[in-house]
């Protein structure tokens, strides 16, 4: 590997991403530059890499797929800084894209600001949160966003994106739609200082009671969402996974009922829009039969059907094969198509 240091970034060479992906697993990045401060983007995109190349920004690595190796140029933004510039009963916290997701979570808890104690111990980075529109127990991230800064390639500028100018959609965005043209830096939230529990996602309130807490403080909701997690998703640190594989299937009201009327066991998730309603991923792979699947080291969890994971050495490929084989088997079942939630790198879906 060759590394030099200049301002703001170092630069290394067929640096190996095998500890840079929750997956586990192997590839290779041709050049892989690490941004210690995001004023050196401009420079970087100006001279280093072609205008024209693909690039892969790299957060916590934590939900995306090497089917091969990465394109010529790779990015990993460290800088790590949390300020509140905005104090109030609303608070307004930028937060820097490098920033370890649930440290943030944790943080913004600790200073008594609250919006986002469902979202605790998601994987990843502050800046890939706005890419997927991260959500979990009922929250979706783009409800604390107040904008987004980040590095547009397209003008050479940074822009400062508003929270409804960034098309925010389930586990979709304007940044997720064009992975080539912005470079996030840094996420502002407009966090409250007067706590309103969301509850009403499955499972939280037993969980709450079980901890014996009657009226929670937003720190006993991110412990309760904790607990949740620890029980039902595989601790990437301990066994390679990328969270939910898939992304949940969202349908129109007839389309839902017709295949809740040939399946009563299906459950549904109704959209506020009245017109779409939302099916379990995880329930259809479940009903084929792969949850606790195993072939060499590439399977489905044990204890959630929705995660693909990796036992040691399987290889991108080998789990994405399997993810195909999935998809398949549910298609063939229920006429549903599945689309996967982590980027996939080096493979067309
Ligand atoms: N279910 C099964 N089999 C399973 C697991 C779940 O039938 O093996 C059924 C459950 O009975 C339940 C339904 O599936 O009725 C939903 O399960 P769960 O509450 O676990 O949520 P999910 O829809 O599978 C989504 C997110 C998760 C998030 C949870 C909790 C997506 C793609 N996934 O999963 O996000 O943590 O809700 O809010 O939307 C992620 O994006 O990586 C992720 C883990």
């Amino acid at each position: 590997m060759t590394a030099g240091i200049r301002n703001g970034y170092r630069i290394a060479g067929n640096a190996p991403l095998d500890a840079r992906n929750t997956f586990g697993v192997r590839a290779i990045a041709p050049t892989l530059v690490e941004v210690t401060d995001t004023a050196a983007l401009p420079e970087l995109f100006g001279s280093l890499v072609p205008s024209a190349a693909s690039t892969l920004v790299l957060g916590g690595g934590s939900n995306l797929l090497f089917a091969g190796d990465a394109p010529g140029v790779v990015l990993a933004l460290q800088a790590r800084c949390i300020r509140i510039i905005e104090d109030g009963a609303r608070a307004i916290v930028r937060a820097d894209a490098g920033v370890v997701w649930h440290e943030f979570v944790l943080w913004t808890l600790e200073h008594d600001l609250t919006g986002l104690e469902n979202l605790a111990l998601i994987p990843g980075t502050v800046g890939a949160a706005p890419i997927q529109n991260i959500g979990a127990y009922g929250v979706e991230v783009r409800e604390c966003i107040h904008a987004v800064e980040a590095f547009d390639r397209a003008s050479g500028r940074f822009v400062r994106l508003a929270a409804d100018a960034c098309a925010f959609a389930y586990r979709d965005s304007l940044f997720k739609r064009d992975p080539d043209r912005y470079v996030v830096t840094a996420v502002e939230f407009a966090l409250s200082r007067r706590f309103e529990p969301r509850l009403g996602y499955a499972g939280i309130e037993d969980e709450l009671r079980a901890m014996g807490v009657g009226t929670p403080r937003a720190s006993q909701v991110a412990e309760a969402v904790i607990r949740i997690r620890r029980r039902k998703l595989p601790d990437p640190a301990v066994l390679g996974n990328a969270g939910s594989f898939f992304k949940n299937p969202v349908v129109s009201e007839r389309v839902a009922a017709e295949l809740h009327a040939a399946h009563p066991g299906m459950p549904l998730f109704r959209g506020a829009d009245g017109s779409s309603c939302k099916l379990s991923a995880a329930w259809l792979i479940d009903q084929c039969g792969w949850k606790g699947h195993r072939e060499g080291d590439a399977g489905v969890a044990p204890a959630h059907a929705l995660v693909l994971v990796n036992y040691g050495g399987a290889t991108g490929p080998q789990l994405l094969d399997l993810a195909r084989r999935i998809a398949a088997s549910v298609r063939a079942r229920f006429g549903l198509g599945l689309e996967p939630e982590p980027r996939i790198v080096g493979a067309a879906w």
